[in-house]
């Protein structure tokens, strides 16, 4: 039963973004998951958007940390005082967030200690409760897919360390991979390539910007150019270049390939009924990776069953999450344990690690 002054909130922590959705009030909070941290003392300079803005321009002493990596929490420290900060942030001066039942997302296929460390970060912050739950369960209930229901939802979430492919069916997810790869993978794509080609090196916040600016995942019609600047190889001075759609086209070829194997073995594994039901509803794509111009239909085209982009393919994860609760007690609960419900681990994850 919740207490009367309970406040329920959904917080998707992700490798590149974090989200706290508040029930009630809706997204409370959005912010990089990024850390800048003083090398000498070890003190943390700034978290979240201030800290992502140093990306790149840091001097020798400052070093710009991702506390997760895949989608996992790597600093365990780090993590807990980002969200303590974050926390602060949207509480004011009033600690009510001690009163609070928390969901918080996590990666399917991760093991319960990698769990149970996420659990903890929020518990540690005063939470009376914290709980986590599957990412791709939490961005189908965001997304209003009829998750309770005896009929199957495959869901397709591009983050920024992970993808992730699941179907889910009267509440529970049935069959999920996760591959290792997402934005930030395009980003790094992108820096090899224009460092073999152009003999020239670029930070990661350029690499993200033309990825955002004039990558496609389908033949861009117009080929779009784009200026760049980084440094010189041979020369070791600053140096412009332009660079075109088309050559970032050509070399995104490897990421789809994974995301549609992963799709591919998903929908292998299902059982047929619910590959029925996928194949005429189709597939939910999100996550900020869902935004690469023209994945759905890249998708769509390769798999030959349609795919909806999500309609704030970012903001569902939080919001599933903070909505949970009601869903729960509502469906869920009759059904499964969401918690405790063991997932497949991904055999094109295996092979690509
Ligand atoms: N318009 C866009 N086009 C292409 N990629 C985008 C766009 N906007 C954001 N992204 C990418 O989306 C990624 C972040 O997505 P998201 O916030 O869903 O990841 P995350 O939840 O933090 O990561 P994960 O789920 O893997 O832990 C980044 O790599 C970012 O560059
Ligand atoms: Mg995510």
């Amino acid at each position: 039963m919740l207490k009367r002054f309970e406040k329920l909130f959904g917080v998707d922590l992700g490798t590149c973004n974090t989200l706290i959705y508040q029930e009630g009030n809706g997204i409370v909070l959005q912010e990089p998951t990024v850390v800048a941290i003083r090398k000498d003392t070890g003190e943390v300079e700034a978290f979240g958007a201030e800290a992502y803005a140093m990306i790149g321009r840091t001097p020798a002493n400052l070093e710009v940390i991702y506390p997760l990596k895949d989608g996992v929490i790597a600093n365990f420290d780090m993590t807990t005082a980002m969200l303590k900060h974050f926390i602060s942030k949207i509480q004011g001066k009033y600690n009510w967030f001690r009163s609070s039942q928390v969901y918080i997302s996590v990666p399917c296929g991760i093991t319960n200690v990698q769990k149970r460390a996420v659990e903890e970060v929020i518990a540690h912050k005063g939470a009376r409760r914290s709980i986590a739950i599957e990412e791709p369960l939490a961005a189908a209930i965001g997304a209003g897919l009829p998750v309770g229901e005896p009929i199957g939802s495959m869901v397709v979430d591009i983050g920024g360390g992970t993808s992730q492919v699941a179907l889910i069916s009267l509440g529970g997810i049935v069959v999920c991979h996760c591959v290792r790869r997402g934005g930030m993978s395009i980003d790094q794509d992108i820096i090899e390539y224009v460092k073999k080609k152009y003999n020239l090196v670029i930070g990661d916040r350029t690499a993200e910007e033309i990825k955002k600016n004039i990558a496609s995942a389908v033949m861009p019609e117009d080929d779009k150019q784009m200026d760049i600047r980084g440094r010189d190889l041979v020369e070791g001075l600053p140096k412009n270049i332009s660079i075109t759609s088309r050559e970032i086209y050509e070399i995104l070829d490897d990421f789809f390939v994974s995301i549609v194997e992963s799709i591919r073995l998903t929908m292998e594994q299902s059982p047929p009924e619910l590959a029925g039901d996928v194949m005429e509803r189709g597939i939910l794509l999100c996550g900020g990776g869902a935004l690469l111009h023209g994945l759905d239909r890249r998708l769509q085209q390769e798999i030959g069953v349609p795919v909806h982009l999500a309609e704030n393919p970012m903001d569902c994860i939080a919001h599933g999450a903070g909505k949970m609760m009601s869903y729960k007690a509502e469906v869920l609960g009759k059904y499964s344990s969401t918690e405790t419900k063991p997932v497949n681990v991904s055999e094109a994850d295996a092979m690509s690690s």
